[in-house]
């Protein structure tokens, strides 16, 4: 672990400039939302993370066809991302689309979203800055909704402004789905 994250961390620390703010999609998938986001965010640094080598190989290929330069695809885990990442970078907006439910109790420890994650990214971002959730699951999403609720770092919004829409390959197979939007306090 000691050397994956050193690793990562060297690699974040060539890839972020100093003082950065930008965009962080955890569990990006094939990149279908991070790709057209960054398209029409030119000017935003836009990096998207997936534990699945083969996801960011196609995400990397989908970045390398549209010719989006303020894009990038890492294989890295959102614990090990977190530790990993520059000190002196933030999160302007953070995105979670249809993250793993881990649906049985005794495995929701695997969840991306607990308490302490929101914390590690609290830590890493500025007041105003955008948490944006999105799942088909909806005890999960109403586990994450308590979660914000109770946090003081973070401001549950009371309808969420999302913030730009490109469907997904699991938001494509749910028949419905469930969002919030966060402020960083
Ligand atoms: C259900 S898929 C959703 C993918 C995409 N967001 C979508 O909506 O199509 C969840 C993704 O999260 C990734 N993932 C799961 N746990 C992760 C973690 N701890 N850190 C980073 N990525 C993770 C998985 O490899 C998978 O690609």
């Amino acid at each position: 672990m000691k050397d994956r994250r050193a690793a990562l961390r060297h690699l974040l620390g060539e890839l972020i400039p100093r003082k950065a703010s930008y965009v962080w999609e955890i569990g990006s998938g094939h990149g279908h939302f991070l790709a057209a986001y960054a398209k029409a965010h030119p000017l935003e640094l836009c990096i998207g993370i997936d534990i699945a080598s083969e996801r960011i190989g196609r995400a990397e290929r989908k970045r390398d066809r549209g010719r989006i330069g303020n894009l990038h695809f890492i294989r890295a885990e959102a614990e090990d991302y977190l530790a990993s990442c520059p000190e002196d970078s933030h999160f302007e907006t953070i995105f979670i689309l249809f993250p793993d439910p881990w649906p049985k109790r005794r495995h929701h420890k695997n969840r991306v979203v607990t308490s302490t994650f929101l914390s590690a990214t609290a830590a890493r971002s500025r007041r105003g800055a955008g948490l944006f959730f999105r799942t088909d699951h909806e005890p999960y999403f109403r586990e994450v909704a308590s979660l914000l609720a109770r946090h003081p770092d973070w401001k549950l919004a009371d309808s969420p402004d999302w913030p730009f829409e490109e469907e997904t390959v699991f938001e494509k197979r749910a028949p419905s789905h469930f969002s919030l939007e966060a402020r960083r306090r």
